[in-house]
């Protein structure tokens, strides 16, 4: 592990030094364990699986079962970076007793160490709730995938004067009310300036330009995972999907040719002699043969 468990403390010392703060979506403990290691600060269980991992057409379908199983994953297998559980869709719009009770479950049975909810105004009083529950609380304002159907598509949001006045509103709102960090998505970057400025709290943008104190991306879009997904304000990292297509190909290619499994991946009827007998399991705990 590099470095302490990273917490709200973590990330508002970071603010105040000018540090940037980063940020990536994590489904599974193998990704938790290599984001971990890069030395990201926060992994966010997003309810973005419902695309990426699950093919839905948005984020809409998924359950608060979906991000407990994907985030007990990532729990498992990440030291130092924070884990945020996303709240779905439905798991607290209805009432705020059903709200503390889905962030519960998130924290008690999903091993989040926070939470994070669309919206603002309009749910400070749950955020409120919350804090007061012992449960850190991540705001989301801009595009809010989970309005999508109101917002009338993925677009930008806060473009002009009144839009903006209100997102600077809603980023100041959630901030009284204890959220100890905000997500910025699909926002000017000059709008995304002034919240950073007019909050005590880190901002952290996605599709909202340079001046936020973090930045927060999905990962399988920064491994550029799906060719035809091309996004402005996304930076392809790597072309992860034409590589492994490549990998698969030839898999395909050597069984097919008999090439694989070589010799050397056979067992023998008589184990060989080794100098030192290699560990049982690997690092993840996958048990060799
Ligand atoms: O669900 C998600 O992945 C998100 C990020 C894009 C911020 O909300």
């Amino acid at each position: 592990m590099n470095g302490r468990k990273v917490n709200i403390h973590t990330l508002a010392k970071k603010k105040a030094a000018g540090e940037k703060i980063t940020m990536l979506t994590a489904y599974d403990a193998t990704f938790a364990h290599l984001l971990d290691e890069a030395g990201i600060d926060v992994l966010l269980v997003g309810d973005s699986l419902g695309m990426v991992v699950q093919g839905h057409a948005n984020t809409l379908p998924v359950t608060l079962d979906d991000i407990l199983y994907h985030s007990r994953a990532v729990a498992r297998r990440s030291q130092r970076a924070q884990v945020v559980g996303d709240m779905p869709f439905m798991s607290y719009q209805a009432s705020l007793e059903e709200g503390l009770r889905a962030a519960g479950r998130l924290v008690k049975e999903g091993g989040a160490e926070a939470v994070k909810l669309e919206g603002g105004a309009e749910h400070a009083e749950l955020a409120r709730r919350l804090v007061r529950a012992g449960i850190p609380v991540m705001g989301h304002i801009g595009l809010t995938p989970q309005s999508v159907h109101q917002l009338g598509g993925f677009k930008v949001q806060g473009r002009g004067q009144d839009a903006a006045e209100r997102l600077i509103e809603d980023a100041r709102t959630l901030a009284e009310a204890g959220c100890y960090a905000i997500v910025l998505e699909a926002i000017p970057a000059e709008l995304a300036r002034r919240i950073t400025e007019a909050v005590p709290v880190p901002t952290i943008g996605i599709g909202a330009g340079p001046h936020c104190d973090g930045q927060v991306l999905v990962i399988y879009d920064l491994l550029g995972m799906d060719e035809t997904f091309r996004p402005t304000f996304v930076k392809r990292y790597e072309n992860l999907g034409v590589r492994i297509r490549t990998a698969v190909e030839e898999y395909v290619h050597e069984v097919k040719g008999g090439m694989f499994p070589g010799p050397e991946h056979c067992f023998e009827d008589k184990p060989k002699e080794r100098a030192t007998e290699p560990a049982p399991y690997s690092a993840a705990g996958r048990r060799y043969f």
